[in-house]
């Protein structure tokens, strides 16, 4: 039996391998990257640690099978980055020369986190990740993290949420119309940007 609740701590560990397990387009990017730590450690780990308040995990027997994590507010999440997440990152993960072109990528987005700062940041603040292990999908647990993260956020008074994603991921990209998002302005089809409102 599944059930939402709050992150703690001690998830860390699981967070860090469902992020892995789901990093290429939604399947398993174990390997891929000189460091297995490095998607994580941009798309997981600093919604944990800076704002924890926001993170739900689907608790699968006492473990941790999926998460939604999220900031309320893009534009302090990219200072506290930048002061108390982006020293750390850059020592782990420095830029060198044999790293592949993707991974550099991935590395400058964790070293200049203003790129977060999508045009329609103000009216969609929030934004978010969720990724659910295979066996945990396609149960409806998508839907009920989503609601739980949009009913946190407008029990704060935040009215808009948005969300970057692959545009491989055809899945999720599935998902998200079901659910309600729609593409922002500032959307490509290389780069897709979707943005829905907190509450109905
Ligand atoms: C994308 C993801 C979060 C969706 O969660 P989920 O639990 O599988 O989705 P749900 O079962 O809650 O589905 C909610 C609705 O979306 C629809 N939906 C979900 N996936 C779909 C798909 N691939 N195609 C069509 N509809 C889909 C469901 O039919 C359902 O509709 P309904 O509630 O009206 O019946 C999950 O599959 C996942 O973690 N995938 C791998 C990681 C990933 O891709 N993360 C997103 C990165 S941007």
């Amino acid at each position: 039996m599944s059930s939402i609740r709050a992150y703690r701590a001690s998830d860390r560990d699981q967070v860090y391998d469902i992020c892995i397990r789901t990093a290429r387009a939604g399947d398993d990017a174990t390997g891929v990257y000189s460091r297995d730590d490095l998607m994580p450690d941009l798309y997981a780990a600093p919604y944990c640690v800076l704002e924890p308040e926001l993170a739900f995990v689907l608790d699968d027997g006492g473990t941790a099978v999926g998460y939604i994590i999220a900031t309320a507010d893009t534009r302090k999440f990219v200072e506290r980055w930048r002061d108390e997440w982006l020293p750390a990152f850059a020592e782990r993960h420095p830029l060198t020369s044999e790293l592949t072109s993707a991974e550099k990528n991935h590395i400058r987005r964790g070293v200049h986190p203003e790129q977060m700062l999508i045009p329609e940041v103000d009216d969609y603040p929030a934004h978010l990740h969720i990724d659910l292990l295979p066996q945990a999908r396609g149960r409806g647990h998508g839907r009920a993290l989503l609601q739980t993260l949009r009913s946190a956020l407008a029990a704060s008074g935040v009215l808009g949420l948005h969300l970057s994603m692959d545009p491989a991921n055809r899945s999720a990209r599935a998902f998200y119309d079901r659910l309600g998002f729609h593409p922002l302005p500032s959307s490509r089809v290389d780069a897709p940007v979707l943005g829905i409102a907190t509450s109905d």
